[in-house]
Parts: C-alpha cells; sequence; structure tokens
C-alpha cells in the first residue's frame, strides 16, 4: 500500500476517474465537472490518495476557502469526495486519509474543516459534530414584489462578471475570484435563472441544482428581496414547480419577509465542523470582542481544557463538541452552562458565528 499522498500530475487523471467511476458511476459527467475548484490541478496537493498495485484504492481532498463574516476572518478546509474502492473497506484507508487531509488543513493555518454527509457517525470518530445552521424554505406561493418591470432567463451563458458583483453584496462569502464563479456557471445539471433590469443589468439570480445533488434547492442566489422574489415567481411558473431555497440564518430581513407570506422555513445544520485549530479561533474571537468594545471577555484554550466568561465567572469544559456547537450554533450558551447575566450578554453577542457557504462551494 502506498500513500496517503498527494497524486503526480501524471496520475491525476486516473484519481479523476476513479472518483467518477466510483461516487457518480452512472453520470455521463465527471466529478471534476461538478466540482471544478477542488478537481483541478491548482489544488492537486489538497488531494489525497493511497495506491495498492498502482491502482488508486481510497480518496480524499480539501479545498481551502476564506469566509468573511461581520467578526473574524475564517479559514475553513472543505473536505470532500471521500471514498475507498469496496475491494478494500475497513481496512482503515479512509481513517489514513482523512488524518492526513486534517494534518494538512491545520498545517495551512486552516481554523476548521467543514463537510456534508449522510454518515455522520463516521465523521464523529474523527470528532467531527454537526453544527451551523441553514433554513430551507419551500416557495408555494406568488411573493410580493413592486418589480413587474424585469425581464427573466434561464441560461448559463451569463457574464459571470455580473454574478460576481452581485455576490460581493453579501455580507458573508468566500472569497471567490471571476474565474471561479466562470467555472461554477459550468456545473451540470444546474439552472441558472436571471433577472435583468431595462438597463441590462442583472438584478437577482438563483441557481438550482449542482450535478447530482441540490435537484430543486436553490442554493446560490442574489439581489435585493423585490428582484429576487420576482425572479422566485419566474422560477415558480417557468418550471411548474415549488422550489426551496436554502437561507442562511442571518438573512433576517429575507427570512421574516417569507414568514410574512406564510411560509416557514425548516431548520438544519450547516454541515459537520471540526476544530483544527482552537488556539487560533479563540484568539480571533477575543479580538473580535475587543473590537466589539468588550474588554473583560474570557475565552481561551489551555491544555485541554477551555475557559469561558469573565474574571471571577469562569466556566471551564474538556469538551470540543459543546465549544463547537457553541461558536456556530445551534446551541444557545445556556445549553451548555447556565452563565451569569453580563457573560450571557457577551456571549449572545459574540455567537453564534454567522458561518455561511453558498452551495457551489460545497464540495
Ligand atoms: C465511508 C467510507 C469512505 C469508509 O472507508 P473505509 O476505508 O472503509 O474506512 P476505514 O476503514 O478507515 O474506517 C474508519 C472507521 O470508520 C468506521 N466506518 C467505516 N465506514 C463507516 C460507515 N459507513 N459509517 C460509520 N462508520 C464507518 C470503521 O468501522 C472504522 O472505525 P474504527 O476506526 O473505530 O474501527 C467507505 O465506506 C466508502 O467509500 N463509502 C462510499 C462512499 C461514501 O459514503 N463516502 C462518504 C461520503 S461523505
Amino acid at each position: 500500500m502506498e500513500g496517503p499522498r498527494p497524486p503526480f500530475e501524471s496520475e491525476y487523471s486516473k484519481v479523476v476517474e476513479f472518483v467518477s467511476n466510483s461516487l457518480r458511476p452512472h453520470q455521463n459527467w465527471s466529478i471534476s465537472d461538478e466540482y471544478p475548484t477542488a478537481f483541478n490541478l491548482a489544488n492537486l496537493n489538497n488531494i489525497r490518495v493511497m495506491f495498492h498495485e498502482k491502482e488508486v484504492v481510497s480518496h480524499a481532498l480539501i479545498k481551502p476557502l476564506v469566509i468573511k463574516t461581520p467578526l473574524i476572518l475564517l479559514k475553513v478546509a472543505g473536505i470532500g469526495s471521500v471514498v475507498t474502492a469496496t475491494s478494500h473497506r475497513q481496512q482503515g484507508l479512509s481513517r489514513q486519509i482523512i488524518d492526513d487531509c486534517l494534518k494538512s488543513a491545520e498545517n495551512q493555518g486552516c481554523d476548521i474543516a467543514l463537510l456534508w454527509t449522510e454518515i455522520p457517525d463516521f465523521y464523529r470518530k474523527f470528532q467531527f459534530e454537526l453544527a451551523g445552521t441553514e433554513n430551507h424554505s419551500l416557495i408555494d406561493r406568488e411573493l410580493p414584489t413592486s418589480r413587474k418591470d424585469l425581464k427573466f432567463l434561464t441560461s448559463s451563458q451569463i457574464a459571470p462578471e455580473a454574478i460576481y458583483n452581485l455576490y460581493q453584496k453579501h455580507q458573508i462569502t468566500t472569497l471567490r475570484s471571476i474565474d471561479e464563479v466562470k467555472r461554477f456557471l459550468k456545473i451540470p445539471n444546474s439552472n441558472i435563472h436571471t433577472a435583468w433590469d431595462a438597463n441590462h443589468r442583472l438584478a437577482a439570480y438563483a441557481v438550482e441544482g449542482k450535478g447530482s445533488d441540490l435537484k430543486g434547492y436553490i442554493h446560490e442566489w442574489g439581489g435585493n428581496l423585490p428582484e429576487l422574489f420576482a425572479l422566485l415567481n419566474y422560477v415558480r411558473t417557468s418550471t411548474q414547480s415549488n422550489p426551496r431555497l436554502i437561507t442562511p440564518a442571518h438573512s433576517r430581513n429575507l427570512n421574516r419577509q417569507l414568514k410574512s407570506c406564510g411560509i416557514t422555513h425548516q431548520e438544519n445544520f450547516l454541515g459537520m465542523i471540526k476544530i483544527l485549530r482552537p488556539d487560533l479561533l479563540c484568539a480571533k474571537i477575543k479580538k473580535a470582542s475587543r473590537d466589539l468594545g468588550i474588554s473583560d471577555f474570557i475565552f481561551e484554550k489551555q491544555n485541554n481544557d477551555f475557559y469561558i466568561g469573565r474574571p471571577g465567572h469562569i466556566f471551564k469544559t474538556d469538551s470540543i463538541i459543546d465549544i463547537t456547537k457553541l461558536i456556530f450554533g445551534p446551541w444557545t450558551p445556556n445549553q451548555i452552562h447556565p452563565f451569569d447575566d453580563a457573560s450571557l450578554e457577551i456571549l449572545n453577542r459574540l455567537f453564534p458565528i454567522d458561518i455561511w457557504l453558498w452551495g457551489w462551494d460545497s464540495i
């Protein structure tokens, strides 16, 4: 057995073929079409493989992302395409590969690792826990909008710059280049719906589907509410179906407006999160508290324990899982400890950190 190691450039096509055959056996596209920024020669050093007799038998990759939130800048390692050949399962190959991916992410200064999975128990073995929040709203009725003048289009043949510019208006984004948006627009099995104003300016966008995933889910969207609502009305009528809109908890105005129309959301976890660099994360959070003018907040890790609170009111825990759910939600501070009122006020100002990943970034 050889590895885990990144593949050589000459081995790359073999790796893509292994992952495509293993995870997408019935699709007529390659896994690299679905995840164009993760399966990319520029990301080769973040791919890990194991070989047996020169054949790929196990694989996983990371894609480092920078998420800009109002409080802190987070470096996140998305982990995906974790797979072992059926003939080689239960021999600890994925364990070795994931451990190596996590070590590499840590060495690259990633604060956390994040993934999406149907088998959470597998990842709990690596101290990942379900955390963060995302809302799903079934758009099953006409939404109110003042914009009756827009023109609509369903096509991926649009300028990436237009999407990029609207995307930048979001409060929480991952740093993306226009070239990355251009690649995302080409993902198979995806419908790109757009709304245009009289000056041919992009007023809103909504992306449904992504390769084998997210069918019927709008996972990327942008634009102000009247324009977005007009676009969602168009999506309903043009597709003769009710799409599900994925929204972050911090899109409070949007979520409130949907609720006032009688559309309630279902609350889900954002994904599975593992804190990789507790020391770095604690320091970032402490700095954020100082930036908010909070001077006496304690949030530290010493040896295996976390210390949270204020002088004279310190809670100590060794549970990184509790800390993960406190920092990123969905737990409230009271769910881990009966904090005093002043500490509680500080914790509620800081947490949960509004972490968010738009659908194109999921790997
Ligand atoms: C899940 C998968 C990657 C595991 O690969 P593997 O090489 O057999 O895993 P390992 O042998 O390293 O197992 C590591 C540990 O996880 C456990 N484990 C393996 N598969 C598991 C599963 N499906 N659910 C829960 N635990 C699992 C093993 O028992 C082992 O536990 P231990 O260390 O306590 O003994 C493999 O079954 C696979 O390729 N499945 C299909 C693709 C898939 O589902 N990928 C994950 C998508 S997010």
